[in-house]
């Protein structure tokens, strides 16, 4: 085949209806211009006109097509209007012509064929193109309009209608002759070779830019849509769910049959077979890589990546005892779903029984075509369907070492709802089905399970959620507080150093971001993130609760509010001391117990006491394994298992159970985490009358990594709304504590010593891991900057290392800073959580002090 320099571009029904869609898409076709590429603009008709057209057929089979016409008419004449035409413009004029002479026909006669349905349905598309093309010309474009009808021959249905197209060297040098190195055509619509107008059926204008793209020798097809490209997971069930930068062919193929709507799976085939590339594209940003199908060549590449779910899918089960051994059983029964039209989806086989899916997506399933197909089967075996439940795929080549390791997954296993699991040979799709009801829930479990953590050298993109918030956007590109007060920190770390400032403002902005959440009616501030007195004072006069985790904690808050409301304290102890609980109850507080076994030891202490039991969820989260709270090997949450023993020990000694609390760890970014929790919690609760209270714990992360996405408030406030929709009569409850104060907080140090060892570079600084432990207990990234020289060039990368004697005593690898002499000060942003309060006097060193920035 030639290398070509076309590029074929797709633009979909909802990317050529508005004046701002033919802007980007201007823009698409300059941007490939500067690159000096051919291009053939593939277009569908404008979102809702094929409906349209559809209902216009049937309507004037019934004699009457008035409504419909206008329907099409109107949407036609509002984009002509966006676009600056006028009225009489006329640019359509010959195919609203030819739509009322077809649709008086057919009205006449009351009936239609294929063929004329496929004249009628391509009319759209030619309509679309039409507008477009002479905007774009307006606009100095040099576009040319194709007829699509005169450059792809198909074969088949006249409404369903393929071909299998080959590199076609005349028809590109045909065009490459034409006065123009932009065309604009039609998707979805093609000839027979009678001449006929056909349409090739359901996401046709994507197979149509595939066939382009094949037939000219494409160096690659585009299909731009309205999202952002292929994700781990169905977006707009998981937001979370994280972009795919790059698939295989296989894997697309995989994901857009199990249902990721963006691309028909029809048009990969013909591009897999000629290896050229296919680029799913962003309208709303145009510059973004988006998602990039070809074929893949690294190993590495060989993960799983994603994690599908298809509802309104129905099993069907043949039993095949007495067909046992029997030659061609299979092809016999598997012929009844011909006969039925009926094509099948997953597939398992064991002696006595087969079990198939029907995908009511791909098939017109109703009752009666069921109970059809049943009376067919019934003549070689017993059948039977169930359904509608959902298929729940794992999809990525390579992917099955991973999979047979998920707790989740066993767990999912051994509950009764998994009717069906199915392996390809291909090691590709790992699918299994579940109850219609059970499977978005499960399928968050395990793209929790499989996408919250990810190793950052996996090609994995933004998410969802971080992609579409432009605030989320936003907020990444701002300034952080310190950047504009770095006069005044050198003058206070020159002074005292180390030493650690807070940041008034920025607490009160973090107060004011979390008091947006709605659907929560009390936060409970974590004072174990730090318990400075002006921080706990800010937080009181916001009106935030207090969380406290231990009786010091409590006392502590009590003494610098000795007027504070009891319900204003919450106490979430872990293994303390009964008489901790003695005193929280003797304090009035709120009391969160963590173990059954403390009602039974001592039920004196809880005898007709009010307090929340703290719940293990199962889905641990966090940013490092240290600090996920949840999961039987963790120390905290009473199992699921035991809360029926646990109410019928708290009646017994007349206790009540007000809440149901559960924290699945900390420094999580993923908004719909507390979602879930609160689903989890309110359905459990459901069972409890006595619970009124879902505490949904604390963990809400801040970006600590320069390619992480600020966690979503909005959207986590979303998710909770829809859960109080469902369960109104339940309190949400948050306890949150890093995202109150980690970024308010930054520790500065002076630099000691600058140390060069062969390659290796050091500078050393009067703090150290007895005054900031987070990087040498998780590993945490905080971003250093020396604050002296802020605005000077960098010049050479150095770990930034303290005075204690340990190796670990490191508070930042391969960190690249500008010339750097003793004296410098140097600063460690986002300290304000976990910093001062984690500190200690190893090697007898004074921890950092703090200082409050007013
Ligand atoms: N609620 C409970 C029950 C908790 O255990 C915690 C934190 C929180 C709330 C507050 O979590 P936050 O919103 O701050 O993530 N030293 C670790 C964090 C340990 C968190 C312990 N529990 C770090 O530096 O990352």
């Amino acid at each position: 085949m030639t290398i070509s320099s076309w590029i074929v571009a797709k633009f979909g029904g909802t990317s050529v209806n508005t004046l701002a869609s033919w802007q980007t898409i201007s823009e698409v076709i300059k941007n490939h211009e500067n690159k000096s590429r051919k291009q053939l603009i593939v277009c569908s008709a404008i979102r809702g006109v094929s409906d349209a057209l559809a209902q216009l057929i049937i309507d004037a089979k019934n004699g009457d097509f008035s409504n419909s016409y206008k329907t099409i008419v109107d949407l036609h004449n509002q984009l002509a209007f966006e676009l600056g035409f006028l009225a009489d413009s006329k640019i359509i004029e010959i195919e609203l012509l030819t739509l009322q002479r077809l649709a008086t026909g057919i009205s006449l006669l009351r009936f239609s064929s294929p063929a004329l349905a496929a004249e009628v349905m391509g009319l759209g598309e030619l309509m679309a193109t039409k507008l477009g093309a002479a905007w774009l010309i307006k606009n100095k474009i040099k576009v040319q309009w194709i007829d699509a009808r005169d450059y792809l021959t198909c074969e088949g249905a006249h409404e369903n209608a393929y071909c299998d197209p080959a590199y076609d060297e005349k028809l590109s040098a045909n065009l490459s002759n034409l006065s123009s190195d932009i065309f604009i055509t039609q998707g979805f619509i093609a000839r027979n070779k009678n001449g006929e107008n056909v349409i090739l059926g359901r996401g046709g204008s994507d197979t149509s830019a595939a066939y382009f793209g094949v037939i000219l020798g494409a160096q690659a097809v585009q299909i731009w849509t309205d999202v952002p490209g292929m994700f781990t997971a169905n977006p707009h069930e998981i937001p979370s769910a994280l972009l795919l930068p790059e698939l295989d062919y296989e894997e697309a193929q995989e994901l857009a049959s199990a249902g990721a709507n963006i691309l028909h799976p029809r048009c990969i085939e013909p591009l897999k077979r000629q290896n050229i590339p296919l680029e799913i594209k962003w309208m709303e940003r145009p510059l973004n890589p988006g998602t990039t199908i070809k074929n893949s060549s690294l190993d590495q590449n060989q993960q799983l990546k994603a994690v599908i779910c298809k509802k309104s899918v129905f099993m069907v089960s043949i039993d095949t005892t007495r067909m046992w051994q029997k030659v061609g059983f299979l092809a016999e029964i598997f012929n009844c779903f011909k006969e039925q039209g009926l094509s099948v989806d997953l597939v398992t086989t064991s002696q006595n029984n087969v079990t198939v899916t029907l995908d009511n997506q791909l098939n017109p399933l109703n009752i009666k075509t069921l109970d059809e197909l049943l009376t067919k089967l019934s003549f070689f075996c017993k059948a039977s369907y169930t359904g509608p439940c959902a298929s729940i795929s794992l999809i990525g080549k390579g992917a099955r070492p991973v999979i047979h390791e998920l707790n989740p997954l066993k767990q999912l296993l051994q509950e009764k709802s998994v009717y069906m699991i199915s392996q390809s040979a291909s090691d590709i799709n790992y699918s299994f089905v579940v109850d219609e009801d059970d499977a978005v829930r499960v399928s968050r479990i395990l793209h929790a399970e499989f996408f919250s953590n990810v190793n950052p050298k996996r090609n994995l993109g933004p998410s969802w959620n971080a992609l579409l918030s432009n605030k989320a956007r936003e907020e990444n590109s701002t300034i952080p507080w310190w950047q504009n007060s770095a006069n005044i920190l050198i003058a206070k770390a020159k002074n005292q150093s180390p030493v650690y400032v807070y940041n008034k403002a920025t607490i009160v902005n973090n107060l004011t971001e979390l008091k947006k959440i709605t659907a929560i009616s009390k936060i409970f501030y974590a004072i174990k993130a730090n318990s400075h007195q002006q921080i706990l004072t800010t937080v009181a006069n916001h009106d935030f609760g207090f969380e406290c985790v231990s009786i010091e904690e409590i006392l502590w808050v009590k003494k610098l509010f000795p007027d504070i409301k009891a319900d204003k304290i919450l106490f979430t102890p872990s293994f303390a001391n009964i008489e901790e609980y003695r005193t929280a109850f003797n304090l009035k507080c709120f009391v969160t117990v963590d173990n059954l076994w403390l009602l039974q030891k001592y039920p004196e202490v809880f005898t007709e006491q009010k307090f929340l039991i703290r719940i293990d969820p199962q889905t641990p989260q966090g940013h490092h394994k240290h600090v996920k709270t949840a999961g039987t090997e963790s120390k905290f949450g009473i199992s699921t298992d035991d809360l029926a023993e646990l109410f019928i020990q708290a009646k017994k000694i007349n206790a009540s159970v007000i809440g149901f609390h559960a924290h699945v760890g900390s420094g999580v970014l993923t908004a719909e985490t507390w979602k879930n929790t609160a689903l989890l919690l309110a359905q459990l609760a459901e069972q409890y009358p006595s619970v009124s209270i879902l505490n949904l714990g604390g963990g809400l992360g801040i970006v600590e990594k320069p390619e992480q996405y600020n966690l979503d408030l909005l959207a986590l406030n979303q998710g909770l709304e829809e859960i109080k929709i469902a369960y109104p009569q339940y309190d949400f409850w948050l306890e949150p504590g890093r995202y109150v104060v980690a970024t308010a907080g930054v520790l500065l140090a002076q630099v000691t010593q600058i140390k060069n060892k062969k390659y290796k570079h050091f500078i050393g600084i009067n703090a150290g891991m007895n005054s900031f432990l987070r990087p040498a207990l998780y590993g945490s990234f905080h971003p250093i900057v020396n604050l002296t020289k802020l605005q000077h060039k960098h010049c050479f990368t150095a770990d930034v290392v303290g005075p204690i004697c340990e190796s670990g005593d490191v508070m930042g690898y391969n960190r690249s800073f500008p010339e750097t002499d003793p004296g410098d000060v140097v600063l460690i942003a986002n300290t304000g959580a976990y910093g001062r309060v984690m500190s200690s006097h190893y090697n007898l060193k004074m921890p950092a002090e703090e200082i409050w920035l007013a």
